[in-house]
């Protein structure tokens, strides 16, 4: 059997990913928190809780994990409502709490990636119209503004926003999101508030902290047309693909969102990217489906002889983690996975996914194009969002109950990959030895 390591650049940020109210515990001032409270928003009405209770001092042990595990970076989300619970109100003693957490990854060897805006929103500011309103721009670079000034000491790496386009489709399309509305045309106008919001909060960063790198992390997914011989479906699969993956970071490069039947111009947000962050998860396959418009006339689906996680909630796809950084690639800038994962409780696929998934970022490392880092999503399982505690995305296994943490064996694995800065064929034989003939042919 052929012997071979594939080895990373020197200094790439090899991390895991996690978000505010994933993980701390304790969040009430959000418009997450208010959604969790109505019945059938939340699969079998759970709540994010204690999450794992960052907000109570248990990052210490994760991050500890994280640094025993050989990792050298973290990305972490700020949660705005806690540095500013009201309009007119800034805690000093919470934006205090963010610099021990970020002063504490330094000390553990980490490089920090802070998020400033991972799907949640201020109560105050959802009463005020959230990302609907005009004004909600300016509220945001002023927050960020705070945040950055209490954090500069230690962080200079910066992502703006999550997945504005999972924010605004989750949010405003299909509506699992707060605030549960199904409207394309409202939907276009918080795409286009985002990006003004980040053109002005890139602005800020840069204002204070020269070196700074900022950009958006978009959540990158393939939309493969179902039937190759029949037109409408590569119609519509590219039809998604523009609206979806394509209009933040467009924007973000020329200052024009194109909605295809219509453009918004934005021109100060030109050029606001110093790296683009990909989050890969899966590919879809796309089907004509004339009655879903807001699917933009598409019926997604995995194939039946999809290698699908758990819940099915994913295929196994690494493939498209190539494809989606060649197509990142294109826009020109250092790239950097912000997030890779699978929801696995009992961890049978996730060894292979990751193997798979690291493998293909090699490859696309391999053609010189500057991708900087990968972010496995996720350290510790945490609360997800609409699907509750009913996905596992954790290296490490959480009993919400308990607290208690249990190390899974691709915690190991990717220990492994990190410090050896590589992917090596004794790895991939000890923890997913069915994909090793597909990784290193003979
Ligand atoms: C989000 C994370 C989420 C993950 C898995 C990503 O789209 O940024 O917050 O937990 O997907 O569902």
């Amino acid at each position: 059997m052929p012997q071979a390591t594939f080895y990373f650049p020197t200094g790439f940020l090899w991390g895991t990913a996690t978000a505010s109210h994933q993980v701390e515990g304790g969040n009430t001032n959000n418009n997450w928190s208010a959604w969790e409270e109505q019945p059938g928003r939340i699969h079998a009405g759970e709540r994010s809780g204690l999450a794992c209770d960052w907000w109570g001092g248990r990052w210490r042990e994760d991050l500890d994990r994280a640094a025993e595990a050989g990792q050298n970076a973290h990305r972490m989300s700020l949660e705005w409502s806690r540095i500013q619970p009201a309009p007119d109100r800034w805690d000093e003693a919470a934006l205090d709490h963010y610099r021990t957490i970020v002063r504490g990854m330094v000390e553990r060897g980490m490089t920090p990636l802070i998020t400033l805006h991972h799907f949640t929103d201020p109560l105050w500011l959802t009463e005020q119209g959230g990302w609907e309103s005009e004004k909600t721009p300016d509220l945001f670079a002023a927050y960020v503004r705070r945040a950055v000034e209490a954090l500069q000491e230690y962080a200079s790496l910066w992502v703006t926003i999550n997945e504005p386009n999972v924010y605004t489709y989750s949010g405003f399309i299909s509506g699992e999101f707060p605030p549960g509305k199904h409207d394309m045309g409202l939907g276009f106008r918080v795409m286009a508030n985002l990006v003004r919001g980040h053109a002005r909060a890139y602005a800020a960063i840069h204002a204070l902290q020269r070196h700074a790198r900022a950009g958006i992390a978009l959540h990158y997914r393939g939309f493969v047309p179902a039937r190759r011989w029949l037109p409408l479906d590569g119609l519509v699969a590219g039809v998604q693909h523009r609206l979806f993956n394509q209009v933040f970071p467009r924007a973000l490069t020329d200052g024009t969102l194109d909605f295809i039947t219509s453009r918004v111009r934005v021109p100060e947000a030109a050029h606001t990217q110093d790296f683009l962050g990909v989050n890969y998860f899966t590919r879809d396959h796309v089907a004509f489906a004339p009655l879903l418009p807001l699917q933009a006339f598409g019926r997604n689906f995995f194939p039946a002889d999809a290698d699908l996680s758990g819940t099915g909630y994913l295929a196994n796809d690494p493939e498209g983690m190539f494809e989606a950084l060649r197509w990142a690639h294109g826009y020109g800038l250092p790239l950097v996975v912000t997030e890779n994962g699978v929801e696995d409780a009992n961890d049978g696929m996730r060894p292979r996914y990751l193997a798979q998934h690291v493998h293909q970022v090699w490859r696309a490392v391999n053609f010189n194009w500057q991708i900087k880092g990968y972010f496995h999503w996720s350290l510790v399982d945490n609360f997800e969002w609409e699907r509750g505690w009913s996905q596992r995305f954790g290296l490490w296994e959480l009993d919400v109950e308990t607290q208690a943490r249990r190390k899974r064996p691709s915690a190991d694995l990717y220990a492994a990959i990190c410090r050896e800065n590589g992917l090596s064929s004794a790895m991939v034989t000890r923890y997913a030895p069915e994909v090793y003939s597909n990784l290193f042919p003979g």
